[in-house]
């Protein structure tokens, strides 16, 4: 069953119970895609966010560094930084010392990557979340949110997907997710810990990684490539824009479940990536020709057919509902990419 949220049952958005304002937010991931979107909300929101960065010499804050935003909250003192690595225990310790929510969202999420470097992704994502559980455990943290992923139930059994579809660790990205949320499962029974799992089908919008597949075909669009290279068309997935996926962190800070709820964040739509393509033809205006190429395509065990979320949970749980469209949200990604393409990168594959 497809439902579709132009045309299906009425799951507009409620307001949220409760506010952040006021509130210590850390966000783990915040120099990332979907970490800096949500460390936007948060400030909007009237919360005061400790933007956790993966340490660099360069004091690079990744996204943030672009974010008018969040610059504007610094100088107000609304936020702070801090640098640091996930995988030390003693600093993840410190850094949450004091606040009142931590939403976790660092990780190593390429899943090309995860086949010739899992070991970093264990680290990262596995050692990354148990210090964070243990650090939220030791100073009683009123709520943690996990961020899980869709990719953890492999290709389903069924669709729609519900939270109760057994978990599948088809590429080693899934399995360090696949751990990491089953940790979160273990703190919440033997320990009583906060924790919600918050689980985001695919995310896309400005500021994601050119590695990801909407980047990936946008921006050899709009550098007037004749010829768009990609790995297979068939998969399907559900797409949220990321906004959307920033309000769902928000709704999982303030919700009231019970320790160790799983909730997932998806549309109830899917498209294929060919689907997906011609949409990206129609708002870049090009009529360019699809090439398949060998190096993208994936081993076909580790290969997800297809992705679909049954929204029902974050909808009753969370009163959340999806407000961009996926036509409207590739719009605006192409608006937003349209002055940073570079051609020279474009056609590059980027694991
Ligand atoms: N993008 C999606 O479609 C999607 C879908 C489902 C779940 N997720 C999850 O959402 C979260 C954010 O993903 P994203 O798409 O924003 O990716 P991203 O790569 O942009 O963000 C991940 C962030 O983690 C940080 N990080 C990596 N290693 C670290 C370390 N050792 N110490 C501290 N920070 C470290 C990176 O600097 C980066 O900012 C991840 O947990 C990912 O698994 C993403």
């Amino acid at each position: 069953m497809t439902t579709n949220p132009d045309s299906g049952p009425d799951l507009r958005p409620r307001p949220t119970e409760g506010s952040v304002a006021g509130t210590t937010v850390l966000v783990t991931g915040s120099d990332g895609f979907i970490g800096s979107h949500t460390v936007e909300r948060l400030v909007a929101d009237g919360a005061r966010v400790k933007a956790f960065c993966l340490y660099n010499s360069n004091g690079s804050l990744g996204w943030l560094d672009q974010s008018e935003v969040f610059a504007q909250a610094l100088r107000d003192g609304q936020a702070e930084v801090v640098l640091g690595d996930i995988r030390d225990p003693e600093h993840v310790a410190a850094s949450i010392e004091g606040v009142d929510v931590v939403l976790h969202l660092a990780a190593l999420i390429a899943i090309p990557f995860s086949y010739v470097a899992p070991r970093s992704y264990v680290e990262t994502n596995v050692i990354g979340t148990l210090n964070v559980l243990e650090a939220v455990r030791r100073h009683g943290t009123p709520r943690l949110v996990n961020t899980s992923t869709s990719e953890v139930y492999g290709t389903p059994e069924e669709v729609p997907i519900t939270e109760h579809h057994p978990l599948r660790g088809q590429s080693p990205y899934s399995a360090t997710k696949i751990s990491a949320d089953k940790l979160c499962e273990s703190y919440a029974l033997s320990f009583e810990t906060p924790v919600v799992t918050l689980r985001p089908f695919n995310t896309f919008g400005p500021r994601q990684s050119a590695r990801a597949v909407i980047p990936t075909v946008l921006s050899q669009l709009l550098a007037g490539a004749d010829q768009v290279r990609l790995g297979d068309l068939t998969p399907k997935r559900d797409f949220t824009y990321v906004t959307d996926t920033a309000d769902g962190f928000v709704r999982a800070a303030l919700c009231d479940v019970a320790p160790g709820t799983t909730i997932q964040l998806g549309t109830g739509r899917t498209v294929s990536i060919g689907e997906v393509v011609e949409l990206c033809r129609t708002v870049t205006g090009s009529t360019a020709e699809i090439v398949t190429e060998e190096a993208r395509i994936r081993p076909e065990g580790s290969e997800v057919q297809i992705l679909l979320s049954d929204p029902t949970r974050a909808h009753e749980v969370l009163g959340w509902a999806p407000t961009v469209s996926l036509e409207e949200g590739l719009a605006r990604t192409a608006e937003w990419l349209r002055p940073r393409v570079d051609p020279e990168t474009a056609a590059r594959y980027h694991r």
